[in-house]
């Protein structure tokens, strides 16, 4: 066996499983260069895998590193998205889960692509830690019922190289691809029950409902056939989930939602929404109606906020970051209103030239490795349907320098188009169990 035939295999649409399962190892311990590890992505995500090389790709890539096993007095569970722009949602599941008598041992990524990623997010918080490790990692499920951290590089390592060479070679868009790096991942963590956010709409990696259902039922499917209990909701993300795209904008948002000084509604349905279907998943409660009760209950009661200070501390961030949130996190240099290209009614937001503008002003990463500015992104986005004009601009862009401010300013006027308000739509559009 060797990469380029393997390579070639794929290149072909005659990939053999046992091929797929060499080059995976061959990810992990280095006998595959990143030339060949973008040749291939590009191969599977131009010709696809089939349903039986997607599950090989995907149990080669678990097995590639350690897999865990947890003795907690309690089930262990997960949610995960297909990416999107100003989805913060794992920050507050998280903590809002521990609530709830479950363990969330969250191994998180990057961002990938345009969209954002949990673990750039939270290292926007000062001295806050994803590279725990494992022995720290069961410390606190124990300590705390919650962590939010990196894969270590014992978990999934196949997948880990995949995906940083994925972000930059334009290789993210793939069914196969997607499943394999997403589950790669969670069945190595040991889950008892996933929940998978699968997004929908011009944010989304795969815009169209139809290319969503397949990759929620490749996800489920695959999931399910491995022994770990899964549903997917499909969440429109045709627009960015809330009012901020940016790593440390996007962690102030959900504090300010946390404590309640200003709560953006669409974080906390869709928190809801998604630890409901984990409850229900790991029978903490009957169904997920009522697990979506006990969500709400301890994401407005204070629980979710004060779990999410601790885990903060217990990833070395600073012990007031709950009460201290907003000078804590650093602003940008340059912040300025983004005028609206005429007075009127979004009608629509091309959500992925957002995100691509958040990465352009240093909030990911154009080449693998970059360094990621934690300041930079939009608050205070106007959404579709609203009204905008000279006293209400499109958004606010936090940028490192006026330059940078004014081409995110040209790129998110470009995004938007303005006409007739749209017809409302479903932020949870549909359940695959
Ligand atoms: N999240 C992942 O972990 N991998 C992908 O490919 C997409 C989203």
């Amino acid at each position: 066996m060797d990469a380029r035939s393997v390579i070639a295999s794929v290149r072909d649409g005659c990939a053999r499983p046992d091929g797929l399962a060499w080059f995976a190892r061959g990810l992990a311990d280095g006998t595959v260069t990143d030339a060949q590890a973008g040749a291939f992505a590009m191969a599977v995500l131009l010709k696809g895998l089939g349903d039986e090389g997607r599950v090989a790709l995907t149990r080669a890539m678990r097995d590639s590193g350690d897999r865990l096993r947890w003795d907690l007095p309690g089930p262990v569970v997960d949610k995960h998205s297909t990416g999107g722009v100003g989805d913060s949602i794992s920050l507050l599941l998280a903590p809002a889960l521990a609530c709830c008598g479950v363990y969330v041992p969250m191994v998180s990524g990057r961002g990938l692509g345009h969209t954002g990623g949990t673990l750039d997010k939270l290292e926007s918080i000062p001295g806050f830690t994803v590279d725990t490790g494992e022995p720290r990692l069961r410390a606190l499920m124990r300590e705390v019922g919650c962590a939010i951290v990196s894969a270590s590089g014992r978990i999934a390592p196949a997948d880990r190289r995949l995906y940083a060479i994925r972000d930059v070679t334009g290789t993210v868009e793939s069914v196969d691809l997607i499943t394999a790096s997403i589950l790669s991942k969670k069945l190595a963590a040991g889950l008892g029950a996933l929940v998978l956010d699968v997004k929908v709409g011009s944010g989304a990696f795969l815009p169209a409902l139809e290319q969503a259902r397949t990759l929620a039922r490749a996800l489920v499917d695959t999931a399910n056939g491995a022994g770990c209990r899964t549903s997917a909701l499909v969440t429109d993300m045709d627009r960015p989930l809330a009012r901020t795209a940016g790593n440390a904008l996007e962690v102030a948002e959900v504090m300010d939602t946390l404590t309640g000084r200003a709560v953006t509604p669409r974080l906390v349905d869709l928190t809801v929404a998604l630890g409901g279907e984990i409850l229900a998943l790991c029978g903490q409660t009957p169904d997920a109606t009522q697990g979506a009760a006990r969500i709400r209950a301890v994401l407005t009661d204070g629980r979710a906020v004060e779990r999410f200070g601790r885990m903060v501390v217990a990833q070395g961030g600073p012990a007031d970051f709950v009460d201290r949130y907003a000078t804590l996190l650093r602003p940008a240099p340059v912040i300025r209103p983004v005028p609206a290209p005429a007075p009127g009614t979004i009608a629509a937001i091309d959500t992925r030239a957002v995100g691509e503008a958040v990465v352009h002003l240093g909030g990911g990463r154009l080449r693998g490795g970059d360094p990621v500015d934690p300041r930079v992104g939009f608050s205070d986005l106007a959404a579709p349907g609203d009204a905008v004009g000279p006293d209400r601009p499109l958004a606010l862009v936090h940028a490192a320098d006026p330059a940078g401010a004014e081409a995110a300013i040209a790129a998110l006027q470009a995004a938007v188009r303005m006409g007739e308000a749209p017809a409302p739509v479903a932020l949870v559009q549909e359940r695959i169990a």
